[in-house]
């Protein structure tokens, strides 16, 4: 990889693409800009559908394609004002002369335009539009009012037009745009609050910090349980997914304390990390990271331990079949979501199965007293136990909402956003 292109590793790009011919060429750009390392989200336009098809877009982003305001769903796990701030740019590719002339007068009455009024990043503009329309004084007027707000252009090219006519108006190459991201990469991309005002928001207004100011507590990973002093039960647990949640939570300003038992994944920054291995250790560590405002039990506890836990190393008798009494462990869930005092606000669980999903997630609810529960299929062909990505459904006393197959990242990135609009929501009672 040469040095320039290092840049795109790992940022955000946030693509709004607008109603016009050129869409097409926006489904290059998205690959181009992903083969850097870069990860696309995209929100069209209801005249981009047009154009271009959201499932193409969405086979190349590897994401869901964002294009309605008044999405409940969408509102309460990545809203419009998350999802602008979640970029580390916004590109508007093809921007076309209605959304130059919303940006320029501040419209907000869909989802591209309410987002690029809501963001607190530098937006990169790719005109493409006839040339009578490029050249009307109306966008001329335009353009130079969203360009003295600090908004960064690339194109148009001159050339052949979709429309027959020969001109300037075509959308810069993709090749162009992925240059121009760079560049407005290297710029720095975070345009801040006046002073006077982030001194009066203290903090809370600064992007993403949906959880300030709340204590959030998160187990992850698996248990041992120890037989003899070299063996123990466990399982696949690989820790990603709770480990995820707990950077994601301290990211939106929480407090986290993070209860681990012993997993090879790096330790998220920001955290507060307790060790343990057992699932009574655990017990104990999270009983004193409490009380919280939110509980997430992530972690997959060993439903047994060996009764007998042995000294010395047990040995074989050769041809004897050996039978290993097991005794249950205590449910940690369980015992913080059916807390009569000190309850946290929101206690959340997760219910890993290989079949029957949502029956038993639905079923927790109830045994485990917690409000919510984010269900996942793990029978080995999902490759969810110990990889990547995931594929939850949130399962809540409300109903069943099903998230298309995303990264473990961004499964915790959005369950934080929901627990902060649970939370916003208002106080909840006791467990069932
Ligand atoms: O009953 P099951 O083990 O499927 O429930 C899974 C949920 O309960 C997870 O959230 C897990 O962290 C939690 N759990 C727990 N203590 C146990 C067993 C499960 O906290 N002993």
């Amino acid at each position: 990889m040469r040095d320039s292109e290092r840049i795109f590793t790992g940022k955000r790009i946030l693509l709004v693409i607008g109603g016009g011919i050129a869409a097409y060429k926006s489904l290059e750009l998205i690959r181009r800009l992903r083969e850097r390392g870069a990860e696309v989200r995209a929100v069209m336009t209801a005249a981009a559908k047009q154009f271009i098809t959201p499932l193409s877009v969405a086979s190349l982003t590897g994401d869901v394609v964002y294009d309605d305001l008044f999405s409940l769903t969408a509102e309460a796990t990545m809203g419009h004002i998350e999802l602008s701030r979640d970029a580390d740019l916004v590109v508007v590719a093809p921007a076309t002369a209605g959304l130059l002339a919303k940006m320029a007068q501040g419209l907000a009455d869909d989802l591209a335009s309410t987002l690029l009024l809501a963001t607190d990043k530098r937006v990169l503009v790719a005109p493409a539009m006839n040339l009578r329309m490029w050249l009307h004084p109306a966008t001329r007027r335009n353009l130079a009012l969203i360009e003295a707000d600090g908004v960064r252009r690339v194109g148009p090219d001159d050339g052949a037009m979709a429309c027959g006519e020969f001109g300037p108006g075509r959308m810069a190459e993709p090749p162009d745009i992925v240059a121009a991201v760079a560049a407005a990469l290297d710029a720095g991309t975070l345009v801040p609050l006046p002073p006077e005002i982030a001194a009066l928001a203290n903090g809370r207004l600064e992007s993403g910090k949906s959880l300030a100011g709340l204590r959030v507590v998160v187990t992850s990973g698996p248990t041992r349980e120890p037989l003899d002093p070299v063996r123990y039960l466990a399982n696949r647990s690989s820790g990603r997914q709770g480990h995820a949640i707990a950077e994601a939570a301290a990211a939106a300003g929480a407090e986290v304390v993070l209860v681990s038992g012993p997993v090879d994944v790096p330790d998220p920054p920001g955290t507060a990390l307790v060790h343990v291995e057992t699932a009574r250790e655990m017990l104990r560590a999270v009983e004193a990271a409490l009380p919280a405002d939110v509980f997430v039990a992530a972690a997959a506890v060993a439903d047994w331990r060996p009764v007998v836990q042995a000294t010395e190393k047990l040995k074989k008798s050769a041809g004897a079949t050996t039978i290993i009494e097991v005794e249950e462990n205590p449910d940690i869930l369980a015992s913080v979501g059916r807390r009569t005092h000190a309850r946290p606000r929101l206690v959340v669980g997760f219910a890993a199965e290989t079949g029957n999903v949502i029956p038993f997630a639905t079923a927790k609810l109830g045994t485990k007293g917690c409000d919510m529960v984010v269900a996942n299929d793990v029978s080995p062909a999902t490759g969810t136990m110990g990889g990547t990505s995931n594929q939850v459904h949130i399962v809540t006393r409300g109903g069943v909402e099903s998230w298309p197959r995303m990264s473990k990242a961004d499964v915790a990135r959005r369950l934080v956003g929901l627990f902060a609009a649970t939370l916003r929501g208002g106080p909840r009672g006791g467990g069932a």
